[in-house]
């Protein structure tokens, strides 16, 4: 193909590109002339299997390639999420459905012109739970800050390696760096949004700060000096039964509804009452960083848990708000 076959039009003078980067030819022999002869010169001719995910393929095509070329015996492996149709492709000649996943840059429901799998020996599918796992591993462990598609071509290197003896040299693509996913796979909260994160990662901090998949939002609470009328009133309105009373920003006690309005049947006046003569005794108050399980098991004492941070409680949880967290014990 030509440069000009690129060109869509012009804008005055200037051409208009669509470098297409799903066919240009440029794109794997990039790769066939830099990625794989530098994987060959720094394994000193000794690697085995190349890994590699497929999104335009100009990566996997133009090392996979070289390599074979270089040297036949090289096996080609295609690190595929779960919802790609490539490993299908490459068993079936068919391309069959598509579904989501949520790793980015890998993957498709079609498969593009750069995709040679002449030079793909095999394809292994990866969860996006283990690409996310794995990516955030390599940066802890590594130290090497990476994006989820980097992940996945771990996972299927991993399970390449785990069958070699120490013969086997296994290369895998570091795809992009993982500033692009601060936000993303990065993130607990975004993680425990996509019911993804590690039960062991889960905090209590982590839980009251997103529950019900929202933005942490102020702690609903009662101060000793409310009124019994207006807190009865409060929770009524908020279809709360049971809330926290707070003073400069400790837990002092607690109203539970059902507690509180049998007092009150009791005697009317307390009604005009504030709300430190019928309060509770507090709820546990635990650290935004206790575990997940430490919260479960509180929860089978208490209705409910305060969470603390720096001194002061910003979060409440409930047996309820525990239901929708993917803990383990
Ligand atoms: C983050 C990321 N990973 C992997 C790939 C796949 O590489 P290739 O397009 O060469 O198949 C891409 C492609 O753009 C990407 O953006």
């Amino acid at each position: 193909m030509k440069f000009y076959e690129n060109v869509l039009g012009l804008i005055g003078n200037t051409p208009l590109v669509n470098p297409n980067q799903y066919a240009h030819p440029a794109n794997p022999l990039a790769h066939y002339r830099t990625t794989g002869p530098e994987i060959w010169e720094q394994t000193d001719g000794r690697v085995t299997h190349f890994v590699s995910g497929l999104g335009t393929g100009g990566t996997i095509s133009g090392t996979g390639r070289f390599l074979k070329e270089t040297n036949p015996n090289v096996r080609i492996i295609g690190a595929d999420p779960y919802g790609s149709v490539f490993k299908t492709y490459k068993e079936t000649g068919r391309t069959g459905e598509a579904s989501p996943y949520l790793v980015e840059g890998i993957g498709q429901e079609i498969i593009p012109d750069n995709v040679h799998m002449k030079y793909v020996d095999e394809i292994i599918n990866v969860t996006d739970r283990e690409s996310f796992e794995l990516a955030r591993q390599l940066g802890r462990r590594e130290g090497i800050f990476c994006g989820g598609s980097t992940g996945t071509n771990l996972a299927a290197a991993l399970r390449v390696a785990r069958g070699l003896d120490e013969t086997g040299v296994v290369v895998f693509i570091v795809c992009d760096t993982g500033e692009h996913y601060l936000t993303k796979f990065h993130s607990d909260e975004w993680l425990k949004e996509k019911r993804l994160l590690e039960p062991q990662r889960l905090t209590a901090g982590l839980i009251a700060g997103t529950k019900g998949g929202q933005a942490p939002k102020s702690l609903v609470h009662l101060t000793p000096q409310t009124r019994v009328a207006d807190a009865l009133a409060k929770m009524d309105e908020m279809g709360l039964e049971h809330i926290p009373v707070i003073e400069e920003g400790k837990s002092i006690g607690s109203l539970r509804e059902n507690r509180v309005l049998a007092k009150v049947l009791g005697n009317r006046d307390l009604l005009e009452s504030p709300v430190s003569e019928v309060m509770g005794a507090s709820f546990p108050v635990l650290d935004v960083d206790v575990s997940a399980a430490d919260v479960t098991r509180q929860l089978q004492k208490s209705p409910a848990v305060l969470v603390e941070e720096y001194g002061r409680i910003t979060g409440i949880i409930t047996r309820h708000d525990m239901l929708d967290a993917p803990v383990g014990n």
